[in-house]
């Protein structure tokens, strides 16, 4: 086997998405939390992790040029390989970077770029557990009590807490697992909200990695509250 520094890891940061729900007219992946835009500290994080060897990062075709010159220039993100245009969903848009991975790429991190506050220890060991499992998932055991709802807005059920996570990102899969989940999802129309549940439809596990709950997605107008508290502990305790 392969010491794991000898494995080609590329990351695929989806930038892609509309933003609709912070009703802001820039997109939220170029607004700034403690002087830095969301999509640069993205970029950063994964950037100072020396297993992570490229990134490919998918946004909008219209802000490629501004994408290019403002965040990857910008901030030096030397990783940075290729920039692409994403899609019409969050799983169009990994797939539109899965395609652009190295050809010797062995594992690959999938990441929102909405998802600023990522820890290195998570990206880490999503990256140790994929190498091991095949699939990793980023996520935090409920805090809430989760209840399902029928079609009048009354409680149907009240579910374990014990046993539901909340899942983040990244998600970390050797490639050909991944790229094979993505085809299956595309015969099939399904659509996924994360990629672990494309793979999960293949019946392949997929070990959970405890991340942090400060690892939060920016996306609604509260969270950039909260993210410039989350950015100011940082710059004091690391
Ligand atoms: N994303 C993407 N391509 C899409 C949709 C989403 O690359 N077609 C990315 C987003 O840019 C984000 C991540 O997937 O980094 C998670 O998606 P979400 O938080 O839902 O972002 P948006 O889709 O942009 O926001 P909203 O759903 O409020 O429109
Ligand atoms: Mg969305």
């Amino acid at each position: 086997m392969k010491k794991s520094k000898e494995v080609l890891v590329s990351a695929v940061v989806v930038a892609a998405g509309k933003g609709t729900r912070m009703h802001m007219d820039k997109n939220k992946q170029y607004i700034e939390i403690g002087e830095v835009p969301v999509l640069a500290r993205t970029l950063l994080t994964l950037q100072k992790c020396g297993r992570v060897s490229e990134i490919i990062v998918v946004v909008n075709s219209q802000d490629i040029v501004y994408c290019k010159q403002e965040i990857i220039d910008g901030y030096g993100l030397y990783k940075v390989k290729k920039i692409v245009a994403g899609g019409e969903t969050r799983q169009n848009s990994v797939y539109n970077g899965l395609l652009d991975v190295s050809q010797n790429c062995e594992i690959v991190l999938i990441h929102d770029g909405a998802r600023p506050f990522v820890r290195e220890e998570s990206i880490e060991e999503s990256i140790t557990a994929a190498l091991e499992h095949g699939a990793s998932c980023v996520a935090v055991p409920s805090k809430d009590t989760i209840k399902s709802a029928d079609e009048n807005g009354f409680v149907s059920g009240t579910l374990d807490r014990k046993a539901l996570w909340m899942t983040q990102t990244p998600q970390t899969f050797r490639y050909q697992l991944i790229m094979d989940a993505h085809k299956k999802a595309i015969d099939d129309g399904f659509d996924g909200t994360d990629d672990a549940v494309l793979v999960e439809r293949l019946g392949f596990p997929i070990k959970l990695v405890m991340g942090s709950y400060d690892n939060i997605k920016i996306t609604t107008q509260e969270d950039l509250i909260l993210g410039e508290a989350i950015a100011d502990s940082r710059e004091y305790y690391g």
